[in-house]
């Protein structure tokens, strides 16, 4: 049996929690019939922290996420703690964890099965096929940048601040994560900013140039402003392959792409940071979508996008790309079988909760490994 492999699971809040219980059970089934153990820890992140520590994050836990193989995180925040102060809302946990694991690098995929190619909102000639790579610079730029808060200027006048900042080796890295990928793709990659008005924009392009003259010559390099990115992300997003992008628009952008696969509830991530002296990479997977407070509590939450940044999990840091086919494979069959969460529905489907699409998934696990 290969050695035991740490993962810390934070299911966080609203339909977090739902879909990592479906997450949990094909853990299981990897241990019952593969050759592999996990040593599973699980703790509190985002409102489920505040009521219980009244801090959205403790120190233990980042602890705990320093020193695993991966973090497996559900979603966090919702309404009952929109009101708190910036400093201990639910996402700053998140956003802690990002930081202090330096995960620079965000890996949103955007895969559109060709089961979902009707799911769409935009027509199957534009999706079908579609395979996007965002990747997303997740450490810097406004979410981050000093100074920031909200001042009193007198007279009843208030200011919000916020600032966009990036440094030459911050671009640096992130570049380099999107060249790499695009090297073992099509071999394009697009970089998205607005250089047009931000001078933050200027370095992010005259970096990643650098980089690409420098290191990846062989890799096809365009630019692209953000807002054009947008467009073109709905107008025709097979021209991409991987799309490089700071913070805040890297966000957008995913949510965007998120719609051309079918649903938010379809999208993993995997946020990763360098390899250390011991050759670990500090990894948290993540779906890109968050607590959906809407549907939360209903057992009808989409699970794919989780249990996909599982299988994302099992390629990246636990060196297992066959169990990560595998989940994926599984997931392709049942939606191929026409069963659909309410957020994917279709006319002639049959729309299941989020147990029932777990069930399935598990079931097709075992077929496909019989
Ligand atoms: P959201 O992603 O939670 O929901 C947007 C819409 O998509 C909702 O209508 C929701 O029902 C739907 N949706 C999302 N995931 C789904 C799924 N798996 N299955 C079916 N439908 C799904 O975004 P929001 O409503 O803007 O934010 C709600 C809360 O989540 C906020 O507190 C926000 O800060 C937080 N959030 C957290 C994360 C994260 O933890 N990574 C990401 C985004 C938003
Ligand atoms: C995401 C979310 C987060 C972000 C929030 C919850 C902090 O929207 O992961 O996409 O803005 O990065
Ligand atoms: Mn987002």
């Amino acid at each position: 049996m290969a050695s035991n492999k740490s993962l810390l699971i934070l299911p966080g809040d609203g339909i977090g929690p739902e879909a990592m219980t479906e997450v949990r059970r094909i853990v299981n089934w990897m241990e019952t019939n593969r050759a592999v153990k996990f040593d599973v820890d699980e703790d509190l992140v985002g409102g489920a922290s505040i009521d219980a520590h009244g801090i959205p994050i403790t120190d233990e836990v980042v602890e705990k996420a320093q020193n695993v193989d991966a973090v497996l995180l559900g979603a966090v925040g919702g309404p009952k703690w929109d009101n708190l102060d910036f400093s201990i809302k639910p996402e700053r946990g998140l956003l802690r964890l990002r930081k202090d694991l330096e995960l620079y690098a965000n890996l949103r995929p955007a895969i559109c099965f060709d089961a979902l190619v009707d799911a769409s909102s935009l027509k199957p000639e534009l999706v079908s096929g579609l395979d996007i790579m965002i990747v997303r610079e997740l450490t810097g730029g406004v979410y981050f940048g000093e100074p920031r808060g909200i001042e009193d200027l007198g007279n009843g006048i208030r200011r919000g601040i916020n600032t966009q900042v990036y440094t030459t080796p911050e671009i640096h890295r992130v570049a380099r994560v999107a060249f790499e990928l695009a090297q073992k793709r099509s071999g394009r990659v697009v970089s998205s900013e607005k250089a047009n008005v931000m001078e933050s924009g200027v370095l992010w392009r005259e970096e990643v140039i650098k980089i690409h003259e420098s290191e990846f010559p062989d890799v096809e390099l365009s630019h692209m402003y953000a807002d054009n990115a947008a467009m073109q992300l709905v107008r025709a997003p097979k021209q991409f392959d991987v799309i490089v992008t700071d913070n805040l628009f890297g966000d957008i952008l995913s949510d965007c792409a998120a719609m051309l696969t079918g649903s938010l509830g379809m999208l993993p991530s995997a946020s990763l940071g360098d390899v250390d002296a011991q050759g670990r990479r500090k990894a948290l997977y993540e779906p890109v979508h968050g607590s959906a407070p809407d549907i939360a509590g209903q057992n009808v939450a989409n699970p794919i996008a989780t249990i996909l940044s599982y299988a994302m999990a099992l390629r990246y840091s636990f060196d297992m790309p066959e169990e990560a086919d595998l989940i994926e494979k599984a997931v392709q069959n049942v939606l191929a079988g026409g069963m659909r969460t309410a957020d994917i529905m279709a006319e002639g489907m049959a729309k299941v909760s989020t147990t029932t699409m777990g069930d399935a998934i598990l079931r097709e696990l075992d077929k496909l490994s019989a």
